[in-house]
C-alpha cells in the first residue's frame, strides 16, 4: 500500500491539466466515488491493526494532498485565458473598434489644397519659426508698421541675421521663400501654421491655420486672380455662390482687396454668422507689390504676379457651421467625432 501511495503522490505532483477536461478526468480518476483514494481506503480496511497506526496517518496526508492539488488546479482553470479559450465561440463576430476621424480643419485644408491642384497649383511649405527678412521685411512691411509690435508677434530672439527671430505671424512668409530660390513662373498653394499674440476667445486665437497662394509669370493679372478665386469658392461652396472684391489695403500686395462671398448659411438672406449683411469676407488677395517681386530677386518689369491668403478656421467655420474658434484645439471628442469621415 505505501509503495502505491508513493506513485500515486509522484504522479498527481506531476500532473498538469492542458484543459478543463483532462482535469475532470483526474478528479474522477483520484478522487471520484469509485476512484484510487477509495480504493486505498477499502484497501485499509484490511490491513493489520499494526501497520493501521503508520499508513493511517500517511494515508490522510495523502488525501489531502490530492485534495489541494485538484483544488488548486481548478481554481488555477477558472482563472487561465488558455482553459477559457475552450469555452469561447470562435464562430462569433469579432469586436468592432472605434475608427477615428480627422480634425475638421485638416478636412478642409485637403479639400482647399485638391482644389487648387486642380488649377495647376502645387503645395509648397516654410518654416514656423521665422526671422523679419521673411515675415515682414522683404513682403514690404515699414519700419514701423504695428503687425510688427509685441502686441501681435511672438518674438524669439533679437537681432539675427535677417532681423528678429519670431513665430510666423502669416504664410505670406513662404511666398518669400519660394521666389528667393528661383524663376518664374511660380504657381503654389502654401498651407500652414500662424501664430499671433492675441488672447484666445471664441474669435480670436493664438495659433491658426492659413493657406497662401501666390502665381507669378508674364502677364499675369488681377482678371486672373478673380476667376481663380472665383472657382474656388464655386468648388468648395457649391454652384451659385457669390463672390464681391472689396478694395483693400496689404503692404505686399498693390492693388489689394478683400474677398467676401454670399454668407453660406443663409444664402445671403441674412443671418447672425453674416451679421445679417448676406456676406462674409474669407480672404486678402491684390497684385504681388513690384517692390516684393524685387526683395526676392525678381525682375517687376519682366514678371507680374497675383497673391492670397485665407484662413482655413474661418473657411472651417462657414463650411460646418462652428461658431468658437477654441472648439479646433479643445479635442473634445464630442465635438471631433462629428467629422465621421473615411480615413484615407
Ligand atoms: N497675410 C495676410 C494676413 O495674414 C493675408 C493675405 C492678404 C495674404 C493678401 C496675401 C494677400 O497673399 O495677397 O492677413
Amino acid at each position: 500500500m505505501q509503495s502505491k501511495i508513493d506513485q500515486y503522490t509522484a504522479e498527481i505532483s506531476a500532473f498538469s491539466p492542458a484543459n478543463a477536461d483532462e482535469l475532470e478526468t483526474f478528479r474522477i480518476k483520484y478522487l471520484g466515488t469509485k476512484g484510487l483514494l477509495k480504493d486505498l481506503f477499502d484497501e485499509f480496511k484490511t490491513v493489520s491493526p499494526e501497520e493501521k497506526r503508520t499508513l493511517g496517518k500517511t494515508l490522510n496526508e495523502f488525501k489531502k494532498f490530492a485534495e489541494e492539488k485538484y483544488q488548486l488546479l481548478k481554481e488555477q482553470s477558472e482563472t487561465s485565458t488558455d482553459t477559457q479559450s475552450d469555452k469561447q465561440d470562435l464562430t462569433l463576430p469579432g469586436e468592432g473598434f472605434a475608427l477615428g476621424s480627422r480634425h475638421p480643419l485638416m478636412l478642409v485644408r485637403k479639400e482647399i489644397i485638391e482644389i487648387f491642384k486642380k488649377l495647376g497649383f502645387n503645395v509648397a511649405e516654410g518654416p514656423e519659426i521665422e526671422d523679419d527678412w521673411h515675415n515682414f521685411s522683404a513682403l514690404n512691411f515699414p519700419e514701423e508698421h504695428p503687425a510688427r509690435d509685441m502686441q501681435d508677434t511672438f518674438f524669439i530672439k533679437k537681432g539675427g541675421e535677417k532681423g528678429d527671430i519670431a513665430l510666423r505671424t502669416h504664410t505670406s512668409s513662404v511666398q518669400v521663400r519660394m521666389m528667393e530660390q528661383g524663376q518664374p513662373p511660380f504657381r503654389a498653394i502654401m498651407p500652414g501654421r500662424v501664430y499671433r499674440n492675441e488672447a484666445i476667445s471664441a474669435r480670436a486665437h493664438c495659433f491658426f491655420h492659413q493657406v497662401e497662394g501666390l502665381y507669378v509669370d508674364e502677364n499675369v493679372s488681377f482678371a486672373d486672380l478673380k476667376q481663380t478665386l472665383f472657382t474656388f469658392v464655386q468648388e468648395l461652396y457649391g454652384e451659385g455662390t457669390k463672390v464681391r472684391f472689396r478694395p483693400s489695403y496689404f503692404p505686399f500686395t498693390e492693388p489689394s482687396a478683400e474677398m467676401d462671398i454670399s454668407c453660406t448659411i443663409c444664402k445671403g438672406a441674412g443671418c447672425q454668422m453674416c451679421k445679417y449683411s448676406g456676406w462674409v469676407e474669407i480672404l486678402g488677395c491684390g497684385m504681388v507689390d513690384p517692390n516684393v517681386l524685387e526683395n526676392c530677386g525678381i525682375d517687376s518689369s519682366k514678371y507680374t504676379g497675383y497673391a492670397f491668403g485665407m484662413g482655413i478656421e474661418r473657411i472651417t467655420n462657414l463650411k460646418y457651421e462652428i461658431r468658437d474658434l477654441r472648439l479646433f484645439s479643445e479635442n473634445d471628442i464630442r465635438f471631433l467625432k462629428q467629422f465621421k469621415t473615411e480615413i484615407v
